[in-house]
């Protein structure tokens, strides 16, 4: 069964609990990201939780393991749920994080992988030494690595989905952006699904943004995507 996450991309704690509170049951997780969190800090995150809901705390991190570590543990002890790192912060770090989060047991705190940026192209990726991998197989290869040293699942566009859920172990996690209703605006998005394909490609978590919180409706927007995703 998939979930439903709303990316809450929004300046302010105060906005940031009107919109929960304005969806109400439709939505149970939330997405807080860099931009609300170095706003706001771990109070956001607080406030989140304590009305009930899910916390995806995309604060996508990467430096040495025992920074990392310990960051993941200070995740665990604010309730998040899932909590993203970059996979190219190597093995120690990615072996770190999982340890971290391992601590909180069964509640504990999963972790995603950020294989490469969608934002990176081919030559991005040669600036910074990628010279003998597409986009694409670096996505394959490095979601490969993530997993097999711990993480619990990866972030990716709903474009790369499917080779990864073909390729990864059953039971790994793939959370993707860029979903877009059928007949939506698309925004700045470049690669979009729409979330019966998304769903149907192996995603297990969509996040979803403007087409939520922008919508004149936003509880019916997010009931509509539910209804597209199954649920
Ligand atoms: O408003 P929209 O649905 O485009 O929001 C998608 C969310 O997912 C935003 O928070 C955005 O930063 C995030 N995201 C993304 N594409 C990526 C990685 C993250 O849209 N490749």
């Amino acid at each position: 069964m998939s979930e439903l996450i709303v990316a809450l991309d929004v300046q302010t704690r105060a906005e940031a609990v009107e919109k929960v509170e304005l969806l109400g049951d439709a939505v149970d997780f939330y997405k807080i990201g860099l931009e609300l969190y170095t706003a706001e800090g771990p109070d956001v995150v607080k406030a989140v939780k304590d009305l009930g809901k899910k916390v995806f705390l995309d604060l996508k991190f990467h430096d040495i393991p025992r920074t990392v570590e310990r960051s993941v543990r200070s995740g665990g002890k604010l309730g998040v749920d899932l909590m993203t790192i970059h996979a190219v912060g190597g093995k120690m770090m990615i072996t770190a994080a999982r340890e971290a989060a391992m601590e909180f047991g069964e509640n504990r705190p999963k972790i995603l992988a950020v294989t490469v940026l969608t934002s990176l192209d081919q030559n991005d990726l040669a600036d910074i030494g990628v010279r003998d991998r597409l986009p694409a197989e670096q996505v394959m290869a490095m979601g490969q690595f993530a997993v097999a040293n711990g993480a619990d699942g990866l972030v990716s566009s709903p474009k790369e989905v499917r080779s990864l859920y073909e390729t990864l172990p059953y039971g790994t996690l793939f959370v993707t952006p860029g979903v877009r209703p059928a007949g939506s605006a698309v925004g700045d998005q470049k690669r979009v699904a729409t979330p019966a394909m998304a769903v149907g490609d192996g995603a297990t978590h969509l996040v979803v943004g403007r087409p939520i919180l922008a919508a004149a409706d936003p509880v019916a927007a997010a009931k509509a995507i539910r209804a597209e995703m199954g649920l």
